[in-house]
């Protein structure tokens, strides 16, 4: 048998054209175009083209986007100043600080800085706690998009047991938290594994669901996946064979029930939800 692909980016881009009509709208009834500032500090050749996928999907879904670069040896300081400027700057509604930051600045600092009502990668204290607790703001962009395609592939969670191989703050943690919210979308047990989780493979035999997160670069093997299950992976690991994921493709796909790609899989998922969290933010601020 071989999986079902998920096809994130035929999703993402059906979903683009969605928002696009709701942009549309938005700006009839209340004379507002939503508008996203990104903040790039320093030339993390990944970071660029994030960034720049980021600033082309706003420009096809009408939202306006404005890049601030920024060299790497900024002092944080400068870059507080630039963030505290887009805080006041009406019409800037969604601020992204794209990560990582170079190593002599707090990210933490940096993030905490940032207006929770414009933080649309939902990274503000404000905003997780918002989250842990049930009431989310902002729904973090990757775990969101995971999320987006095991609805839209009607895959259901209830009373389903996910694991997530990675305890990121910007995936595995959020994720873990959305999924095991009260309702349709959640009302799983999860189980979050990391580096010294002992035996990974036992625990991930167990799993409905398996989401890879955890950045290496096919670590995650068919013998460590239930037959049937379903297998999300976030992973993007740049090798010598291109971009890889943290899961072994062609192995996993002849034993998972359904199987995202990478590329093609997560990775447009988490723009679209950057998109409608900034149309989001611009609604928050218009009232
Ligand atoms: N770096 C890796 N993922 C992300 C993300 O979702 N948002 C930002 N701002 N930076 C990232």
């Amino acid at each position: 048998m071989t999986a079902i692909i998920l096809d994130g980016k035929q999703l993402a881009q059906d979903m683009r054209g969605e928002l696009a009509e709701e942009v549309t709208d938005f700006f009839e009834n209340n004379s507002i175009t939503p508008k996203l500032a990104a903040v790039l500090v320093g030339e993390d050749p990944a970071s660029e083209v994030y960034v720049r996928n980021k600033q082309i999907a706003c420009q096809k879904a009408g939202i306006e986007s404005e890049l601030h670069r920024l060299d790497a040896d900024t002092a944080e300081d400068d870059l507080l100043a630039l963030i505290t400027r887009l805080n006041k700057d009406n019409d800037v509604h969604g601020i992204l600080v794209q990560l990582p930051l170079p190593g002599h600045i707090s990210t933490e600092r940096i993030l905490r800085a940032v207006n929770p009502m414009k933080d649309v990668d939902a990274f503000h204290p404000e905003n997780v706690g918002l989250l842990v607790q049930g009431r989310p703001r902002y729904l973090p962009c990757t775990p969101s998009g995971v999320r987006e395609i095991l609805r839209r592939y009607e895959v259901p969670t209830v009373g389903k047991h996910i694991v997530i191989a990675g305890r990121s703050d910007i995936v595995g943690k959020p994720l873990a938290n959305m999924l095991l919210t009260r309702g349709a979308d959640g009302d799983a047990t999860v189980t979050v594994c990391h580096s010294k989780t002992s035996d990974l493979a036992e625990i991930t035999r167990t799993a409905d669901i398996l989401v890879a997160a955890i950045g290496r670069p096919r670590m995650l093997t068919a013998e460590m996946i239930k037959p049937g299950a379903v297998v999300v992976d976030v992973g993007i690991n740049r090798t010598e064979d291109g971009l890889v994921g943290d899961v072994d493709f062609d192995g996993a796909k002849e034993i998972a029930s359904h199987i995202t790609p990478v590329p093609r899989g997560v990775g447009p998922m988490t723009v679209t939800m950057l998109l409608f969290n900034t149309l989001q933010a611009a609604r928050l601020q218009a009232f």
